[in-house]
């Protein structure tokens, strides 16, 4: 940590800590302060999203202490080199060029996404007019990065209109793809296989169980129903796959920032081209935002600060999320895997301890439901977690409009009561009755959920766990956390590896 770094760590501990209900009381503007839009052209003129952090504790202080914080953290020039498609995961010796795929970055870096696009659209444009005979399913094989964002995406935007019935099968539990088969003609099946390396035993296992289950149904050309997904297009090649149906990507895309490559190839598959297309414009329209406003008014800067706030100075050791939208019940998890995949680290970009906390867990679910599961611990825990609700003025159902009201009631309603507080007992004395208050959250009030939005909602995040990173000063882009347990999976496969008592025994039982 340098000395900067430091010394906007201490004035930080030093700002006093209002009450969210003391500030509000002392600034009548606080609302329109703390909120911002993010906006996109639609075909009804614009669309976007509202940001709300007043409900958080960020006040003009500590939003000062935060600038002065980033600025010592260097961060417009990170942005810069993130942006240019400088090597900035270092330790891995890369860039990291997801915006490229959404027409920002090095123009060399963008030039080959854009030709990448018009190929894999190309193919999407070619099954959907039946080149290659009748698809209407197609079993998306993939994990983690090559998995999330498709399901959530999936999910998310094909419910009223799948032109192809997409399946995401991750866990190597065969269970997961007898369910896929279990919904799926043989007959009218595709099978794209997704994974940067095309090593990933989880994936290449279900794979092979997939072709077998086409040969042993009929299907007499398996291979020829495949659609490869991958940085590694050799390793597919090699493996089987048609030249013409290998849908490469480039290596300095992420495998969790990699839902705007090839790896979004169901989404454009099930929704259509030009909605995938949205997506990508509704993320660029974030990184236009991400790169050209500075300090706090830049809105994934903003949440960041907050996140430090709660992480660094209140000790919060988890971040709760909340989709007031059934479409969105997938955002969380995908959230799991980008921020405590990318900021769960123990070391600075340097190799140093970190001196503080990483990324906190995130963690969440769909509302209303969750309300009636864990809010309990929000309002009366002993926990302090900061919460972020998501939610679309426009309905994503057609029925009586009261549905869509209770939800955005019930959302605004839980945000208002974290922040106020109370107690429920007639006389207001009962302490098991009693709401301290003064609970965090922001909101995220999207015009709608379309394909621009989700595009934009998950690039506010990514551009959110970046600006999280450079104030921790940590590499977002490797993950060698993961590979420690894989090597003692094989090892145990491999036979002859020595583990402690309680493993041992347990593989004797399960009789491995
Ligand atoms: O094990 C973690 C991980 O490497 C993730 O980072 C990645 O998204 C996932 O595995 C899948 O990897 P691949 O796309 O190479 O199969």
């Amino acid at each position: 940590m340098t000395d900067k770094i430091a010394a906007a760590w201490a004035h930080l501990q030093q700002v006093s800590q209002a009450t969210l209900g003391q500030l509000f009381a002392g600034d009548a503007t606080r609302v329109e302060g703390l909120s911002g839009r993010i906006e996109w052209d639609a075909e009804e003129g614009t669309s976007g999203i509202l940001f709300d952090w007043s409900k958080t504790h960020l006040d003009a202080d500590l939003i000062a202490g935060f600038e002065s914080l980033a600025q010592a953290c260097d961060f417009a020039s990170k942005r810069a080199a993130l942006l240019s498609g400088e090597k900035i995961n270092n330790t891995e010796g890369r860039a990291a060029t997801h915006t490229a795929q959404r027409g920002m970055g090095d123009a060399a870096d963008v030039e080959e996404a854009t030709a990448l696009h018009a190929r894999m659209g190309m193919l999407v444009e070619a099954i959907h007019q039946g080149a290659l005979g009748e698809v209407n399913h197609l079993i998306h094989i993939g994990i983690g990065g090559s998995a999330l964002g498709p399901a959530l995406a999936v999910d998310a935007l094909a419910r009223d209109l799948s032109l192809v019935d997409v399946h995401v099968v991750s866990n190597i539990d065969g269970v997961a793809l007898e369910q896929a088969f279990a919904a799926c003609d043989p007959a009218t099946t595709m099978v794209a296989v997704a994974s940067k390396t095309f090593t990933t035993i989880e994936t290449m296992t279900n794979a092979a169980s997939a072709l077998k289950w086409l040969g042993e149904n009929g299907v007499s050309d398996p291979s020829g129903r495949v659609v490869a997904l991958t940085a590694n297009p050799e390793a597919a090649v090699e493996w089987g796959v048609d030249e013409t149906r290998v849908l490469p990507f480039p290596e300095s895309v992420g495998g969790r920032y990699s839902l705007w490559s090839s790896i979004g190839f169901p989404v454009a598959l099930a929704v259509g081209w030009d909605e995938f297309s949205a997506m990508l414009a509704g993320a660029r329209a974030v990184d236009e935002h991400f790169a050209s406003t500075d300090g706090a008014a830049n809105l994934c800067l903003r949440a960041a600060f907050a996140d430090q706030y709660y992480t660094r100075l209140r000790g919060c050791q988890t971040r709760a999320v909340f989709a007031y939208d059934e479409r969105l019940g997938l955002f969380p998890s995908y959230l799991q895997q980008l921020e405590m995949e990318s900021n769960g680290k123990r070391v600075t970009a340097s190799g140093a301890p970190v001196d503080g906390p990483t990324a906190p867990i995130t963690w969440g679910g769909v509302g209303t439901d969750a309300q009636h599961a864990v809010f309990q611990l929000l309002h009366q825990g002993t926990n302090l977690v900061p919460v972020d609700f998501i939610a679309s003025i426009a309905p994503g159902d057609a029925l009586d409009p009261a549905h869509h009201a209770i939800l955005l009631t019930n959302c605004f309603a839980q945000g208002a009561a974290l922040m106020a507080g109370g107690n429920m007992a007639a006389d207001g004395k009962d302490p098991a009755r009693a709401f301290p208050g003064n609970r965090p959250s922001a909101t995220m009030l999207c015009d709608d959920l379309d394909g621009a939005t989700l595009g934009a909602l998950i690039a506010f995040h990514e551009h959110r766990t970046f600006c999280n990173a450079v104030l921790m000063g940590i590499n977002p882009f490797d993950q060698f956390g993961v590979e420690l347990g894989k090597k003692m999976a094989k090892d145990i496969e491999a036979g002859g590896a020595e583990f402690d008592a309680s493993t041992t025994a347990l593989l004797a039982k399960a009789g491995l």
